[in-house]
């Protein structure tokens, strides 16, 4: 496991940092990673997390913290839908396409619209990208379908899961 610091993985300690990457066009993935900040500041009172946009996130950004979450909105990059938001897929599939995740644990969030036929594939390119990079992904990734207002109860419930999840590792 990549632990540079030499620092002991404890999910539960006070100043535990959950990083989130994230890419969002028109402010839906956005929301969501909002609304799970401030539930998660309630579940988890003393957890750090840190907000990074995938267009200025390095490679070497996604080894920060004790959990990576990556979250995007599926589009049609490159004419073809189905596939990551543009900046992400900049991030994941061309800057840190050569990264060793090192089994850090991951988690994901696909966004996406069933109107379209690839129907939230983000969320499958997202744990493509963990699990081909040695991440360990420790819960099933959260699909956000169609406008997230009014689905801030969902993403509660998931931000539960990764909360009991990450104590039960810890
Ligand atoms: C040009 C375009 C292409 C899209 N392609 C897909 C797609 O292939 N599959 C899908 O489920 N949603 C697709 N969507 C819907 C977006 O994923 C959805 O609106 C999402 O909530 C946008 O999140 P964002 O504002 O964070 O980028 C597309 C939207 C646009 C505007």
């Amino acid at each position: 496991m990549d632990n540079p610091g030499g620092r002991v993985p404890n999910f539960t300690r006070s100043g535990f940092l959950l990083h989130i990457v994230f890419a969002s066009t028109s402010g839906h993935t956005e929301y969501v990673v909002d609304a799970l900040i401030d539930s998660l500041k309630d579940i988890a009172p003393g957890w750090e997390i840190e907000e990074t946009m995938a267009e200025t996130t390095q490679p070497q950004d996604l080894l920060r913290g004790d959990v990576l979450l990556l979250a995007s909105a599926t589009w049609n990059t490159g004419s073809i839908e189905g596939q990551l938001n543009p900046y992400m897929s900049v991030l994941l599939q061309d800057k840190a396409k050569n990264l060793d995740l090192a089994s850090k644990p991951c988690a994901a969030i696909g966004l996406g619209d069933d109107r379209y036929f690839y129907t939230a594939r983000a969320a499958d390119h997202l744990e493509h990208y963990v699990t081909t990079h040695h991440g360990r992904l420790i819960l099933p990734t959260l699909k956000i379908l169609n406008e997230p207002y009014g689905q801030e109860e969902t993403v509660r419930g998931w931000g539960k899961q990764l909360v009991d999840v990450l104590k039960q590792i810890g």
